[in-house]
């Protein structure tokens, strides 16, 4: 049903645990020794949340903040909003701020700043997709799943007008679907 809106599969099931295993291995060895807080920007980096921190094998905590740079439209706004803050204290905390795609990188620097605010002892960004042709301001990305083009795509977390979160891949919409 979800399926007719979708122009062509970008990554598949499959694509998407293997890389996200890849990546979850390579955090388990940077952080060795220590304890870690992932923190998921919502809504969007959900799945991905929530595969990624099965597959880490550190002591790790979990908590969540809702940031709102879009409209129902898709491309970004450069108004950063934090419409959910996080639950506990990070000063002092590793932190692993886990996103779903970023774009412009408005929502991202904004948000790595505030976090800098509070005094992590380290802060670093995992992101599943990075479109870079997008990029308007710098921000810089520690672990990176799939480089993609220019494209507006959803699945696993990703939606278009808070639909397609629930689509086990990534695909791009077809342009008709947002009258593009
Ligand atoms: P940025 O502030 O432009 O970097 O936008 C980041 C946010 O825009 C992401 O967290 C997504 O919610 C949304 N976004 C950007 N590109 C896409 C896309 O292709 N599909 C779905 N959401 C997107
Ligand atoms: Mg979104």
């Amino acid at each position: 049903m979800l399926e007719r809106d979708i122009e062509s599969v970008l990554f598949t099931q499959e694509q998407l645990a293997q890389r996200v295993q890849e990546i979850a291995d390579q955090i388990t060895a940077d952080y060795q020794g220590k304890e870690i807080t992932l923190v998921s920007v919502l809504r969007g980096s959900f799945v991905f949340m929530a595969d990624l921190c099965r597959r880490i094998d550190l002591p790790c905590t979990v908590d969540f903040m809702s940031v709102s740079s879009y409209g129902s439209g898709t491309s970004s706004t450069g108004q950063v909003q934090i419409t959910k803050d996080l639950s506990g204290d990070i000063s002092g905390r590793h932190l692993l701020v886990v996103e779903d795609i970023l774009d412009s990188g408005n929502t991202l620097s904004y948000l790595l700043k505030l976090l800098e605010q509070r005094k992590p002892a380290s802060i670093r960004l995992c992101t599943l997709l990075d479109k870079p042709d997008r990029r308007v301001k710098p921000v810089e990305v520690h672990y990176s799943g799939f480089t993609i083009p220019d494209a507006f795509v959803v699945g696993y977390g990703l939606d278009y007008a808070e639909h397609y979160r629930n689509l086990p891949y990534i695909g791009i919409l077809k342009p008709e679907v947002y009258g593009g």
